[in-house]
């Protein structure tokens, strides 16, 4: 077996993405790093806004590109990074993490073990106090709830609704959102006050593809009282399961209770006493850099690979539809992307 050099570009790792989850190590010149031939591929973590800019750069140079979500913060610019790598016959790629959280997989599993049934509801709950900066620290950059910034939890958060919910339960044909900005005022890093202009909650309905009907709430100004910082409970005829980020509870339909509303009566019933938690028959990697490993592959030995910035595009494409829904207070439907 021959040994093979890969030169990376790593750009903004040392921000809390790239530093917690991808390599340690930050790049002074970036036009240098992108002209030089000794390297192959651009990763890029830093600041969403910059992103489009930079990756085009870098696929005008002919290097491979990797990148956080979303690929940009328009459909427009994201569209037109598409096509440019398509363009330039690039290998690209961009990060889909909730995908590989053990959580989901296990729901991947059941629903090809067919263990649902016919599924027809997807509920999801992700948030939690994010502090104000006041009293105590904010534990998220103060980016986030900037819209000037790239900042809102709409932007953030439904780019990655749009992948789970396409490849797990069907793709996303309409959406209907209603988002807000709970906490007016928020205290940066520095101490200072600042207005919070972006959206800190929304609360989104989706109609898939074979008629599954999705809702999931996303919030920073939500205090946790479930199993996990996200949860997703998957309804079908034989069988419902919750999934947090690493345990899956499930209830097949013999093991159902059978409750009956009686608001005089104590209830008597222990709901979770009925539910079966799926076993780790398998060991769940990181998922950022299982996919990083995926993407390297692609890269070097052409293996195949999804998670394509198409695919970030179509994540980039439903937080425009869902913006658009709550401007205009209606549904919006989602049409496929044409690269
Ligand atoms: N996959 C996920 O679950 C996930 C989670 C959080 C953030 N992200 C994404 O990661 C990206 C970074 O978010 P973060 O939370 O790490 O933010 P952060 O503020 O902690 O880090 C941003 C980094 O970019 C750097 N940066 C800013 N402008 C730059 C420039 N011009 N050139 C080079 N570097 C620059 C900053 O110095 C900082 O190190 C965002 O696009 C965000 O959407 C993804």
């Amino acid at each position: 077996m021959s040994a093979r050099t890969l030169g990376l570009i790593m750009n903004g790792v040392s921000g809390r993405m790239g530093v917690n989850q991808h390599l340690i190590r930050s790049v002074t010149d970036l036009d240098a790093e992108i002209a030089s031939p000794a390297n192959h591929i651009f990763f890029d973590t830093a600041t969403t806004q910059m992103r489009p800019t930079l990756l085009e750069k870098a696929i005008a140079a002919g290097k491979h590109v990797y990148c956080e979500k979303p690929i940009a913060t328009n459909l427009a610019e994201a569209l037109k990074i598409c096509r440019l790598a398509k363009q330039k016959g690039v290998k690209n790629g961009t990060v889909q993490d909730k995908l590989f959280l053990p959580g989901l997989q296990k729901i991947r599993m059941l629903r090809d073990s067919g263990f649902f049934g016919r599924i027809f509801a997807v509920r999801g709950e992700f948030g939690y106090w994010v502090f104000e900066g006041d009293w105590q620290a904010a534990q998220r950059p103060s980016w986030n709830y900037r819209t000037a910034d790239g900042g809102g939890i709409v932007l953030d958060m439904v780019c990655h609704w749009r992948y789970v919910l396409d490849n797990l339960f069907g793709s996303v044909k309409s959406v209907s959102c209603i988002a807000a900005t709970h906490i007016p005022e928020r205290v940066d890093e520095a101490g200072k006050r600042y207005p919070a202009t972006a959206d800190d909650a929304a609360y989104a309905s989706f109609q898939l593809e074979g008629g599954i009907i999705a809702h999931i709430n996303m919030s920073w100004a939500v205090r946790v009282y479930r199993d996990d910082l996200v949860t997703f409970q998957v309804d079908g005829t034989l069988g419902s399961a919750v999934a947090g980020l690493t345990d899956c509870m499930i209830q097949p339909r013999a093991a159902t209770p059978r409750p009956v509303w009686n608001p005089d009566q104590k209830q008597t019933i222990d709901f979770y006493d009925s539910w079966q938690k799926v076993p780790d028959n398998v060991v769940y990697e990181n998922g950022f850099k299982a996919e990083w490993e995926m993407f390297i592959r692609h890269v070097v030995e052409d293996a195949p690979f999804h998670h394509t910035l198409v695919e970030g595009a179509k994540g980039v494409q439903l937080v425009e539809c869902a913006h658009q829904s709550w401007q205009e207070r209606r549904w919006v439907d989602v049409p496929s992307l044409v690269i």
